[in-house]
């Protein structure tokens, strides 16, 4: 691995070296005082988010929604939900973002809407070959009297992908897909109607001035022709990470798509961007949706998915720079988001706890807080000195774990519903965010009420324990931020070094960067002068899971 240079792809958009960070508007800062976050507690909090750094912020969904799946369930894509604000709210938000010099990248879900969009309130009316039914992916039923689902496709969230109808005269009606939830339709994307409706939707962010769109589902929104069974094997991931040939998930005509809405950015200035919410099976494949003339961006799931490995960890970043430098795209890098267990939590998982699931109250093999958090730190310090476009998820810049705790009573993600609670779901990676250790709902908002609990001990997490705390991960976070701004390290190439087989090590340029993901400290030798360690450590030995960038003398 010695000697190879990988040269990151040219160019100077802002999203090429970015650090993004997401925001869960409903877990983030609330000023209603009514348990969910809204659009004026984020612009209230703008000047921390400026303090931390990052370039732009992505919103996940706050348009219109009876929140079935927290804002994935759009029934209005040209308004904010009142839980959220007002449209005037989130002008006045962006607009103080804008003046932070903090990009705004905003959530856009195009591969279905809530159940309770007039499109599909309409097409529950209409007749079977309507218009408005042709909007969705509406089929008959097989089986003598259609009583059969179209085909046996089973819902990410659990469950059968079908739901029947009853027809406006009370019989028993047509079929309708949905991936996710019954109350989440697909919408037909070989339907030119659909495709001009949701050019219209990106126009009336862009023109409002939003930067650009992380694209949700991006990869589900074409299913093969003819709809033919499939079901994933048992250890399959269920958004299709893992599989060739899925007829829902990346399938050709997406790309399509993808330059269609790349020529609507282009009539727009300054770099807006989209990324794509993309599971695939490789990072090649993953590369082709970041074409020159497709989308710009995509999230790199493999990154994320990769366990706490050297080998792995190597191997993965080492082929998403040429894979996304082979196209002449940035590669992303990400290891938290609202899907997966954060990873505080998740890089000290064990074999007993599966990562897809969640974990809950009654899990088998919960992850060690201390090594979870120290891998964290380590992971991030080595993520922050990569090349290319950097996601961070609320909460992950204070080591927030996963709240593994959450009473059965309090959970809302649809898969806990839809599996029976076999499968706990996201709600752990989604708790609001301890803002001050002191006060109610830790600074959430002033009246103490938070939608999922929030654990007791996060008072130690609160973020205006860790500002004053040199040694805490807010701090840690601030300072890889900075000196990658400073060091331009989101730009130019990464030459691999050899640190021995457990760990993980290169140089850009004259900075060092190494991780120690195996069981023995790594020596690092004479003269070296450390710049950042993601746990404070005496000598030049690097402690197990542990990272550090040094230089040279
Ligand atoms: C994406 C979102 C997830 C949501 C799903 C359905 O995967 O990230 O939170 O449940 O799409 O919209």
């Amino acid at each position: 691995m010695a000697d190879l240079e990988q040269i990151a792809s040219p160019g100077s958009e802002w999203w090429r070296t970015a650090v993004i960070y997401q925001i869960y508007p409903r877990s983030f800062s609330d000023t209603s005082g009514d348990g969910i976050g809204d659009l004026p507690g984020i612009t209230s909090r703008l000047d921390d988010l400026k303090s931390l750094g990052i370039d732009a912020i992505w919103l996940s969904p706050f348009m219109t929604s009876p929140q079935k799946d927290a804002g994935y369930d759009v029934a209005d894509y040209r308004d904010v939900d009142p839980l959220f604000g007002t449209l005037a709210d989130f002008d006045e938000m962006l607009a103080q973002a804008h003046a932070r010099g903090i990009r705004v990248i905003v959530d856009l879900v195009p591969n279905h809407s809530s159940d309770q969009h007039v499109w599909f309130q309409q097409a529950l009316k209409a007749a079977p070959g309507s218009r408005e039914r042709a909007r969705y992916v509406f089929r008959d039923g097989r089986g003598e009297h259609g009583e059969l689902p179209p085909n046996n496709w089973e819902s990410v969230f659990g469950g059968g992908m079908w739901q029947r109808i009853t027809e406006a005269d009370g019989t028993p009606g047509q079929w309708y897909l949905h991936i996710f939830d019954v109350s989440q339709p697909d919408f037909d994307w070989t339907n030119e109607e659909v495709r001009e409706e949701f050019r219209s939707i990106l126009r009336f962010w862009l023109d409002r001035g939003v930067d650009g769109f992380r694209v949700d589902v991006a990869h589900g929104m074409i299913k093969a022709d003819g709809l033919p069974d499939y079901l994933p094997a048992a250890d399959a991931d269920s958004m299709g990470g893992g599989e060739e040939n899925v007829p829902y998930w990346g399938q050709d005509g997406v790309h399509d798509i993808y330059r269609d809405w790349h020529r609507v950015m282009a009539e727009y200035d300054g770099d807006r961007a989209l990324c794509g919410e993309a599971w695939l099976p490789t990072l090649e494949r993953t590369a082709l949706w970041v074409r020159p003339d497709e989308m710009h961006q995509t999230f790199n799931f493999p990154y994320l998915m990769t366990p706490w490995d050297a080998t792995a960890l190597r191997d993965v970043i080492r082929d998403s720079l040429s894979a996304f430098g082979a196209v002449g795209a940035p590669s992303t890098w990400v290891l938290s988001n609202h899907d997966v267990i954060r990873h505080a939590s998740r890089l000290a998982l064990t074999a007993d706890s599966p990562q897809g699931d969640g974990i809950g109250p009654k899990s088998a093999g919960k992850p060690d807080p201390v090594i979870g958090l120290s891998r964290a730190r380590a992971a991030t310090t080595v993520m922050l000195s990569l090349p290319g476009s950097a996601y961070l998820f609320q909460g992950e810049e204070l080591g927030l774990p996963e709240a593994m705790e959450i009473p059965d009573e309090f959970r809302q993600d649809p898969t806990w519903f839809r599996t029976g609670g076999e499968r706990y779901g996201r709600d752990g990676c989604r708790v609001p965010l301890p803002w001050t250790a002191d006060g109610p709902a830790f600074g959430f908002n002033e009246t103490g009420e938070s939608w999922l609990p929030q654990p007791d001990e996060w008072a130690r997490f609160a973020r205006d324990a860790e500002e004053g705390d040199a040694g805490s991960t807010l701090n840690l976070y601030k300072h890889l931020i900075a000196e990658r701004r400073s060091r331009g390290l989101g730009t130019g190439s990464l030459v691999w070094e050899d640190a021995g087989a457990d760990a993980v090590a290169f140089r850009r340029g004259e900075l060092h960067v190494v991780a120690n993901l195996g069981s023995e400290p790594i020596e690092l030798g004479e003269g070296v002068t450390f710049l950042v360690q993601s746990e404070p450590f005496d000598g030049s030995a690097l402690p197990v899971n542990t990272a550090a960038w040094f230089t040279r003398a």
